[in-house]
């Protein structure tokens, strides 16, 4: 799909009117820190450990804002810390109020929302809605109450088919991999086993948003965190937690694919969601200023733009760009895209290339020297886009991903999926300073995830003193971002371009070109405020972007 208008002679880059691509309404005006926010993901686990057990924990980020301040970020999502086995990386909470010892306490917790306000950033924390722990109090209640008791149904427990009910309910299968249901013994003599639903793992039991204690409970989590002064939530799997009635079977071919649209899929992206959007926004409502983003995972603008409705979420991750290969081509499509599905409700998108679920980009655009070139080239198409960007930590320092060995895997997937290399490989901590692991993330002889021996060169000390290093292109990438870009002005008009280039104009001039052909190009007349690699005599190497005023 070719929606800019481009020529493809190579040379000069000229903005044209037909092209102009308006997301920005009413709405967007209006004043809300979150619209245009650089916001940092923080890998908790991953990113500094103050304690010396080889884990990151909240004081370690506490001793780490003023970097994350000189990056220039606006606030800070912090992956969950609550009290969890941690059997999917704390996405399995056992007690959504209260901070795992292995992160600190909630006088922690308070003292890292202070000192990051105290910085000036603002902080998200991530809710998970879809579904608890299975030691959660409730699951552990519901296993012990019998079949008919009123604990089972804060989960979406079933029988069995087939003879003697011994098959799952239904076809469902659990986004890691392997049947979405799991069978508990209930004890009771006489009674067939109950199956309960789990869309991540068997220790991930999904809640009955039908129940009214399950929306009560979620309102108090919330006003919980908001009343400690949290600025917004993301809300994980957003466009999970309402189920059909009649749990008809899904394709199976859902089971592959990225985009909940592209074929039945009754497990997400069911209409009662909206509902529950419109609950979550109702205690929000009550907290001028605060903002949560969603989690959500389809592709069709029409139903992706719904959940944006005015009193529903503010913002929601559209995954488009993340996924799109470094092609020109399928870049400009994912973010004409992107641009649509937000603009159907008058809202700016939420970027993101990047996160604790993914393979980073410098490995996915090609890894070695062509992935490094690729990935800055991004960040600097990403941060010249209308709307926030989400960084992951550790973008911003050029890391790969990791080969980890199959022996310190923690990742849920690698359990179910033998075909999976799962995620640890983009969670391995953040490498501080120094020339050998774990480069001060931690006092600890060993991080929770091996470190690589050659990142002396990718630390954030290396990289602070190097003007050409990732970390220096991130921080002036943010800095002319916030001076050269007019932030009420969310519009984005497509420029003509050589082939395999893009280019896009912004508001205050600003002209992003992306080089991604292969060949050097000419850049078009302006002064360039940045780029990715060396300009010289007017031309953009291979693999590079240029901001040009
Ligand atoms: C989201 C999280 C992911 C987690 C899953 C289940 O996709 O980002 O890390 O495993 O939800 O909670």
């Amino acid at each position: 799909m070719r929606r800019g208008v481009r020529s493809d002679s190579p040379g000069v880059v000229e903005a044209t009117r037909e092209s102009r691509q308006e997301a920005s309404t009413e709405t967007d005006r209006q004043a809300a820190w979150w619209q245009d926010a650089v916001v940092y993901v923080v890998y908790v686990r991953s990113f500094a450990d103050s304690d010396g057990d080889g884990i990151g924990d909240l004081d370690g980020v506490r001793s780490r804002l003023g970097y994350l301040e000189l990056l220039g970020v606006d606030a800070l999502w912090l992956t969950p810390f609550y009290v969890s086995p941690m059997a999917d990386g704390g996405y399995d909470v056992a007690d959504p109020r209260a901070v795992d010892p292995v992160f600190g306490d909630l006088d922690t917790f308070d003292a890292l929302v202070r000192d990051a306000h105290a910085h000036g950033m603002r902080v998200i924390i991530d809710l998970v809605p879809n579904h608890t722990s299975d030691q959660h109090e409730w699951f552990v209640q519901a296993c012990a109450a019998g079949a008919a008791g009123p604990e089972r149904d804060r989960y979406i427990f079933r029988s069995g088919s087939g003879p003697d009910g011994q098959q799952p309910p239904n076809n469902w299968v659990s986004a890691f991999g392997g049947p979405a249901w799991s069978k508990i013994s209930d004890g009771s003599a006489g009674e067939a086993s109950q199956w309960y639903l789990h869309l991540f793992s068997p220790e991930q039991p999904d809640l009955n948003w039908n129940n009214s204690e399950v929306r009560e409970d979620f309102a108090r989590t919330m006003r919980f965190w908001l009343d400690r002064g949290v600025d917004g939530f993301r809300i994980d799997v957003a466009h999970g937690m309402a189920k059909p009635a009649a749990l008809e079977n899904m394709d199976p071919r859902a089971a592959e694919s990225a985009d909940t649209s592209a074929y039945f899929d009754p497990r997400f992206d069911n209409d009662g969601v909206h509902d529950i959007h419109r609950h979550i926004r109702a205690v929000l409502d009550d907290y001028p200023g605060r903002m949560a983003i969603g989690e959500v995972w389809t592709f069709d603008e029409d139903r992706f733009s719904r959940y944006l409705a005015p009193d529903e979420l503010q913002q929601a991750f559209n995954f488009l760009l993340s996924q799109a290969p470094f092609d020109s081509d399928a870049i400009q499509e994912a973010i004409y895209r992107t641009l649509d599905a937000a603009g159907r409700a008058g809202r700016l998108p939420a970027w993101t290339l990047a996160s604790h679920d993914l393979s980073r980009q410098v490995t996915r655009y090609g890894g070695g020297a062509a992935g490094d070139r690729r990935a800055r080239a991004m960040a600097l198409v990403q941060l010249a886009l209308p709307g926030a960007v989400y960084l992951y930590n550790g973008e911003e320092l050029g890391l790969p991903d990791v080969d980890l060995p199959p022996g310190v895997l923690a990742d849920p997937m690698t359990r179910t999926r033998t075909d999976a290399r799962g995620r640890d490989r983009a969670r391995v901590p953040i490498p501080w300073e120094g020339t050998e692991p774990p480069y001060e993330f931690s006092a600890a002889e060993q991080a929770w995830l091996p470190m690589p021996a050659d990142w002396s060169d990718r630390t954030v000390a290396a990289q602070l003193e190097d003007p050409d290093s990732v970390l220096s292109l991130y921080r002036s990438a943010i800095e002319l971002r916030r001076t050269v870009l007019d932030s009420t002005d969310g519009t984005l008009e497509w420029s003509t371009a050589p082939a395999g280039c893009l280019a896009f104009r912004r508001s205050g001039g600003l002209v992003c070109v992306l080089n991604a052909s292969g060949a050097p190009v000419p850049l078009p007349e302006g002064e360039v405020l940045l780029a990715s690699a060396a300009v010289t005599d007017g031309t953009l190497p291979t693999d590079a972007a240029a901001w040009i005023r």
